[in-house]
């Protein structure tokens, strides 16, 4: 997979097959290949990439069988794009069984051309019992490996039922064979109950125990209503045939739901058939014309949806249109507060800052990634730095603990001089201009009246003091050193703001009192911090970090041949990467090495710690300054 762009765990992505390529995230349509009610041709202006047909029905029906097997899956369907063939599995479980078996179905895909074939995957609904469902995930397990030496893309789903342990384990058997693509199967019921917060487990322990360079497929998750989500948690592709079956049932797809034709007064104007029909025209049709037109009209909304969720990863503002979306139905607000449960997860694949401000909206938002991200560094920091820290946290999800209780117990035993109430939590005012702190649009909303309570309580510690009369000169300086070392911690780990900030460095402070650029005392510059609170890092300010942080720390470790290139100022690509460390952030400065830790360069990761080993495409590290 190459990467374009990412937002977190979300990301637009293009994947190769034999017919092109797929820009994800996308849909692709379900085409009946008995019925072809919308032919692909008639789809692509709608921005489509690829389409998924079902093998089974085509291997069954012997005139479809012959004529697929005479002229190939591409002249049967009509399209000359990626295509995608599934196994039977669904009509395996829907009757019984089928009367082929997994190397037969595979076979046949095989042979009439399939972009990306499907094993003959066991399916386990939500009711499967544990014993029967992990079975089933052995099962799945051993039919790819059946298959594990067949030419061209194999998907090889992941099973497990609502079990989250079972989800991890076929994940990461699925991950160690050839499998090139990894659909989540067995969610249907799910789906169709709006059962969405038990996807979300599903979903995340599918995705974070399965390679990041494979793409990730929610198999029947058709309906717009929760792609946005599926796409925020990592799922690259949709199937769906909803578009057509919800067209029979005479029920129109909206981004945000559905609606039946019967009880609609106005069409929207996005709609195909708004400037064609009048609704009372539409229900008047005949039941084929009507199932056709509103099967365009579904298909329109889904690839809306597609668009709109691209649109939001380009702004880097995925999570908010999430927060947004979960407002539209009390099943998406229960899988949204599920997702945030996983906070600590996800907030490992966050960048260290977005283009979009954050939006701060209520009790929701206290719980957001980013919020898990700076309540672990601040109780790190007050665990390892009792006696100078400034910190403080609120932990919400704690409700034994009150806010004024944590004043009380923790924060006045401190010797804190500053700190900021912001997003439901208690910050240290060194990070009042870091993402997200300085870029938050809030509601002012509380969580809770014990955190005004707790507000007034630290009120004179709070950082505005500092910037009135009494808060100059020396203490400038003091309170100025004391924020870019507690940003460097933050940014590059405990102990790194000490490393590369002497108490002897020269801050430079614009006229309105912003930190820009910090050098040594003989005037050589180590950092500037830029206008999200953060620091890029000079080549000597890296080596200064390097010389005194030990191993695998902050390092990218690339190929001798590739840092002699990073040492004179080019970018690293992915494929020339050795090892990386773990807790990189994405969009945080990194020291490129090479094999014997050498320092060539220093640059900005474009994905975090793990994916800078999992992919293989593209450009990893932004070098920003080589030694040469
Ligand atoms: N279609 C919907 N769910 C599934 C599944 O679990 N496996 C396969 N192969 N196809 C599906």
């Amino acid at each position: 997979m190459k990467i374009e762009e990412r937002d977190g765990l979300a990301r637009i992505a293009k994947f190769e097959t034999p017919h092109g390529p797929i820009e994800t995230p996308t849909v692709l349509p379900v085409i009946n290949p008995n019925i072809m009610n919308i032919t692909p041709q008639e789809m692509k202006p709608l921005g489509l990439q690829g389409i998924i047909t079902n093998s089974y029905i085509i291997l069954r029906t012997p005139e479809l069988r012959e004529r697929a097997l005479r002229e190939g899956l591409h002249s049967l369907i009509g399209y000359d794009g990626p295509i995608m063939t599934d196994s039977g599995t669904f009509q395996s479980y829907v009757y019984g069984s089928i009367e082929f078996n997994n190397r037969e179905v595979v076979d046949f895909q095989r042979r009439i051309g399939s972009d990306i074939s499907t094993i003959l995957d066991v399916f386990t609904t939500p009711g499967t019992p544990k014993p029967e469902a992990e079975k089933a995930v052995i099962e799945t397990y051993n039919r790819m490996l059946e298959v594990n030496d067949e030419e061209g893309i194999i998907a090889g789903p992941v099973q497990g039922g609502v079990y989250p342990d079972l989800r991890q384990k076929s994940a990461e058997l699925m991950n160690s064979t050839n499998a090139g693509y990894h659909p989540i199967g067995g969610v249907v019921p799910l789906l169709e109950t709006y059962d969405y917060s038990t996807l979300v487990d599903i979903i995340i322990n599918s995705k974070i125990n399965l390679s990041f360079n494979k793409p990730v497929h929610l198999f029947g998750g058709g309906h717009p209503m929760f792609f946005a989500f599926s796409v925020y948690l990592g799922v690259d592709l949709f199937d769906s045939a909803s578009y057509i079956k919800y067209a029979k049932d005479d029920r129109l797809i909206y981004p945000d739901g559905t609606r039946d034709l019967a009880r609609i007064t106005e069409l929207p104007q996005w709609s195909p058939l708004y400037d064609r029909y009048t609704v009372k025209e539409i229900r008047d049709l005949d039941k084929e014309r009507r199932s056709l037109e509103i099967a365009r009209h579904n298909l329109k909304a889904i690839f809306m949806e597609i668009s709109e969720i691209k649109e939001r990863i380009y702004e880097e503002g995925l999570a908010q249109y999430v927060a947004q979306k979960a407002r539209s139905h009390p099943s998406l607000m229960k899988a949204y507060s599920r997702i945030m449960s996983y906070s600590n997860i996800l907030e490992k694949y966050e960048d260290l800052s977005k283009k979009t401000a954050y939006f701060f909206y209520d009790s929701f938002s206290t719980r957001n990634p980013y919020v898990s991200r700076i309540n672990r560094f601040t109780e790190s920091y007050l665990s390892s730095n009792k006696k100078d820290t400034y910190a403080f946290t609120y932990r919400a999800w704690n409700p034994g603990y009150t806010n004024s209780e944590f004043v009380r117990d923790v924060y006045q035993k401190i010797d804190c001089n500053a700190l900021i109430s912001w997003s439901g939590t208690f910050v240290p005012a060194e990070l009042e201009n870091t993402y997200p702190i300085e870029q938050t649009v809030s509601s002012g909303f509380e969580p809770d009246p014990d955190f005004s309570r707790a507000k007034d309580l630290i009120a004179p510690f709070r950082v505005d003091m500092y910037k009135g009369e009494k808060f100059e000169g020396e203490q400038v300086r003091s309170f100025n050193l004391n924020k870019i070392r507690m940003v460097a911690d933050y940014q590059f780990g405990s102990g790194v703001g000490r490393m590369i900030f002497r108490d002897d460095v020269r801050i430079n402070v614009s006229k309105t009192g912003r930190i820009r650029g910090i050098l040594s005392k003989e005037g050589r510059q180590i950092a500037t911090m830029r206008n999200d609170g953060f620091f890029t890092l000079t080549y000597y300010g890296a080596s200064l970090i390097h010389s005194q942080l030990k191993p695998p720390a902050m390092r990218v470790t690339v190929s001798k041949e590739s840092a002699e290139y990073n040492a004179k100022g080019y970018s690293v690509f992915f494929k020339f990467i050795l090892g990386s460390d773990e807790n990189i952030i994405a969009k945080n400065d990194v020291l490129v090495v090479d094999e014997d830790d050498v320092l060539a360069a220093v640059g900005k990761a474009m994905v975090s710690g793990r994916e800078l080993r999992e992919y293989t495409e593209g450009i990893a590290v932004k070098v920003h300054e080589g030694r040469d």
